[in-house]
This record gives structure tokens, sequence and C-alpha cells, in this order.
């Protein structure tokens, strides 16, 4: 690439960049005064999963802040995303619906922190906080897949489902069953599998170049889905027999046939 052609790219890539962010409704938590906009309120958790004990904390309601976030005119909620991103640019999604089904707080201080807003938890070597800004739901016992518990959070904004996804999202998306179906293979699935490339590498792409579909026996490929460890042994994948319905593993069956005819090049 000569140096005309390298401040070209750069320059689209800025662009692009730009364009993307201005696009989606976006709240930043670090720089909007909300102490003033928003309620703060105290809330029980009886068992709070990054720190695995009963906590109180001070925090604002999620709706609230999602209320102040507009879709635009003539758009469904429930084809969007509220999307959290944290500090070092790590992002957590859930479906709009999702997000204003349960009590969500966003924290911002732990009650029984002395002198700082917070204490510490070991994540993998580190130790950390949720600093500045913790995503927390008040119902005990709720599906963490569903309902995620991200910290160190600086802004939440919403997106449009199939850009959020990109090539993995359905583009028939009409057929209720294959949108049932991506919607829950976006919840328990991406975060370790690509679909067209677009997804988490933990596990292995599921459609390029062959759709799982191609060469899986379709019986054992929904048992393989709720179960993969009755499969494999040592298997990464974990088991989801207490989360997804036979019917609804079926729906995810019917997602994964879908990309078949939709395979990027
Ligand atoms: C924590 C990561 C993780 C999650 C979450 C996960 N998988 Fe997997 N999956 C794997 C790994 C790793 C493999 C690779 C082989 C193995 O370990 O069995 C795999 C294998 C598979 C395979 C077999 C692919 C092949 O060609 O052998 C399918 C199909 C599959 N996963 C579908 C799903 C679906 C659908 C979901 C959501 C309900 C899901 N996985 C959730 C990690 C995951």
């Amino acid at each position: 690439m000569n140096n005309k052609q390298c401040i070209l790219s750069l320059i689209i890539f800025i662009w692009a960049q730009s364009s993307l962010a201005a696009d989606w409704p976006k709240f930043e938590l670090t720089s909007t005064d909300l102490a003033h906009s928003l309620k703060a309120q105290t809330i029980d958790i009886s068992h709070d999963p990054v720190y695995k004990s009963a906590k109180q904390y001070q925090a604002y309601l999620l709706s609230d802040i999602i209320k102040k976030l507009a879709i635009p005119d003539g758009q469904h909620s429930e084809d969007w995303m509220v999307v959290f991103t944290a500090t070092d640019g790590y992002k957590v999604a859930m479906t709009y619906p999702d997000a204003l089904q349960e009590q969500g707080y966003i924290a911002f201080k732990d009650n029984s922190a002395d002198s700082n807003n917070w204490q510490s938890f070991k994540f993998g070597k580190k130790t950390i906080t949720p600093e500045p800004y913790y995503l927390v739901w008040s119902k005990a016992g709720l599906d963490e897949w569903r309902y995620p518990w991200p910290f160190q959070l600086v802004t939440v904004s919403l997106q449009p489902t199939t850009e959020y996804y990109g090539a993995a999202a359905p583009t028939n998306s009409k057929n209720p069953q294959v949108k049932n179906g991506f919607s829950l293979f976006s919840r328990y699935c991406i975060r370790c599998h690509s679909v067209n490339l677009a997804g988490g590498t933990v596990g292995p792409e599921l459609n390029i170049p062959k759709n799982v579909s191609e060469y899986f026996k379709e019986q054992e490929l929904a048992g393989f889905i709720r179960n993969a460890p009755a499969y494999r042994a040592g298997t990464k994948m974990p088991s989801f027999e207490a989360l997804i319905s036979a019917e609804d593993t079926q729906a995810i069956v019917h997602y994964l046939k879908q990309k078949k005819s939709e395979k990027v090049q």
C-alpha cells in the first residue's frame, strides 16, 4: 500500500467508526450527571454471583436509563438490543424486551464497602472492583445467560439486533421459529460460536464452509446442543438441559439450518 492509499483507508476507517458510533442511541454513565436526572435507591441482592454472597447496593433503575434512549420511529423494540460496554471495551448485550422484563439496576456503590464505593473480588488472576457501574438484578435465581451481571460499565446503548450480530443474524427473520431460534442462539451460544464468521471463537464456526446440519444427523444435532457432555467426554460446551427446552432446541436447529442458505462468500 502506498502512502496515499494508506491515508485514504485510514480516513475510511475513521469515518466508518464515527458513523457507527453516532448512529445508535447511547447513554454515557460516566459523563452524565446521573444523580440529578435519576433517583438512587437502596437494593438488596440475596445472592450476588460475582461476590457469591448477599449484597446491598446504591443503584439506579435500569428501565429509567433505557427510557431515556429512544428507538427510532417505526421500529419494533423486539428487534433491538441493549448493549452494555465496559471500561476495556468488553460488550454484553441483551434483548430490549428482556432488559425491561425484570428489575435490573445500575449499581454505583456497595453499602458494605467502608471508605471506597466498592469491595474488590478475584477475577482470574487479578483483583478488581466493579467500578464505576455494575448491572445487577434484584430477583433471585434468574438465568444469568439471559440476565447478565457485567461490571466496570461506562455506557448503555441501543443497537438493532441485525447490526449487533452482523452476518450471524437471519436474513429471513419473518419465520417466527427462525427468529426465536436466533434469539436463543444469541443468548446461549454466540459468545462461543460464530455463524458466518460473526461471533465467539471458543467453539467452532457452525456455517462456513459447511453448515453443521450438512454433516450432523439432524436428530443428533438437537441432542448434542442440549447436552454436549452426553456425547463428548471433556467437552468445553456446557449442558443446556436445565435451561433450554426440547422445543426451543428445535428452534435453534431451525435457525442453524436457515443459515445454510445464507452463507457469506
Ligand atoms: C462455553 C462455550 C460454548 C457454548 C456456550 C456453546 N458451545 Fe457449542 N461447542 C463448544 C466447543 C468448545 C465445541 C467443540 C467441540 C467440543 O468440545 O465438543 C462445541 C461444539 C458444538 C457443536 C458441534 C460442532 C462440530 O462440528 O463438532 C455444535 C453443533 C454446537 N457446539 C452448538 C452449540 C449451540 C447451538 C450452543 C448454544 C445452545 C452452543 N454450542 C453453546 C463450546 C460452546
